[in-house]
């Protein structure tokens, strides 16, 4: 659509209890958030410190909900290892996922929030996995992941962003405009908190890639929206969804 990236997505829900029979206005609470952070239009935007004004992106890729499937189950745990992406284990297989977003909604355990399929995986595994009581910011959504940054996070691994640290003290994230980390932040750190890794001392605290709480979280980089543009783009590995 004019040009610019519009991702159909479709929500797998996964549910044994009513609870994680979650609805439709939490489901579209979550594709809101997704437009606004994507689209620099979330409110705490502007919270982002001058340091990084330079640096802070319209990533400019916007979502919207194509459909809802929902499926009754006995499962009280699903795990990371994609069990909830088949038929065969009790889950639902994708739909048309070079073309569209595929979220699984249910309930993950093991403390795990969400985990996302990187670039270049099996068409039939691809997707994000979100925890339903840590989607959108109505209904079950859960303090303090209850303002959607979860899907935010996921969905940029699901666009090739690694976490902020490079998952290494002091490691890399393939990104130059974002400094580097001593280690994943929790909670919400007080501005300014200094790493003592080679580089920019200021972290990037507020960065969605980083591990922080929901509200603590509200930019992507320059830098992180061209890692995520060129997958769209012709030769790119997401070019089945087109520009
Ligand atoms: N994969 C991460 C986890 O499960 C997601 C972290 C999301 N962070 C957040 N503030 N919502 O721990
Ligand atoms: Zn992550
Ligand atoms: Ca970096």
């Amino acid at each position: 659509v004019n040009g610019k990236v519009q991702i159909p997505v479709v929500v797998n829900v996964l549910y044994r209890t009513t609870a994680e029979n979650i609805s439709l206005a939490q489901i579209q609470s979550q594709i809101d958030v997704l437009n606004k952070d994507f689209n620099a239009a979330n409110s705490d935007f502007t919270s982002v410190p001058s340091l990084f004004s330079g640096v802070k992106a319209n990533v400019g890729i916007s979502f919207v909900l194509d459909q809802v499937i929902r499926k009754s189950t006995t499962k009280t745990s699903w795990g990371t290892t994609d069990a909830m992406k088949k038929t065969t284990s009790g889950g639902l297989a994708p739909t048309s996922p070079t073309t569209k977003l595929n979220l699984w909604v249910c309930t993950i355990g093991g403390g795990i929030l969400g985990y996302a399929q990187f670039p270049g995986g099996s068409s039939s595994t691809d997707g994000v996995a979100i925890d339903s009581k840590y989607i959108g910011t109505t209904g079950t959504t859960t303090y303090p992941y209850n303002l959607g940054r979860t899907a935010t996070h996921e969905v940029g691994h699901w666009m090739n962003l690694r976490h902020i640290w490079g998952d290494a003290t002091c490691g890399s994230d393939l990104v130059s405009d974002t400094p580097t980390h001593n280690t994943a932040n929790y909670g919400v750190p007080a501005y300014p908190h200094y790493s003592t890794c080679t580089g920019t001392p200021v972290e990037m605290t507020m960065n969605y890639m980083d591990y922080t709480d929901d509200r603590g979280m509200y930019m992507f980089s320059n830098g992180q929206k061209s890692r995520m543009s060129a997958l769209f783009v012709s030769g790119g590995s997401r070019a089945s969804f087109g520009i």
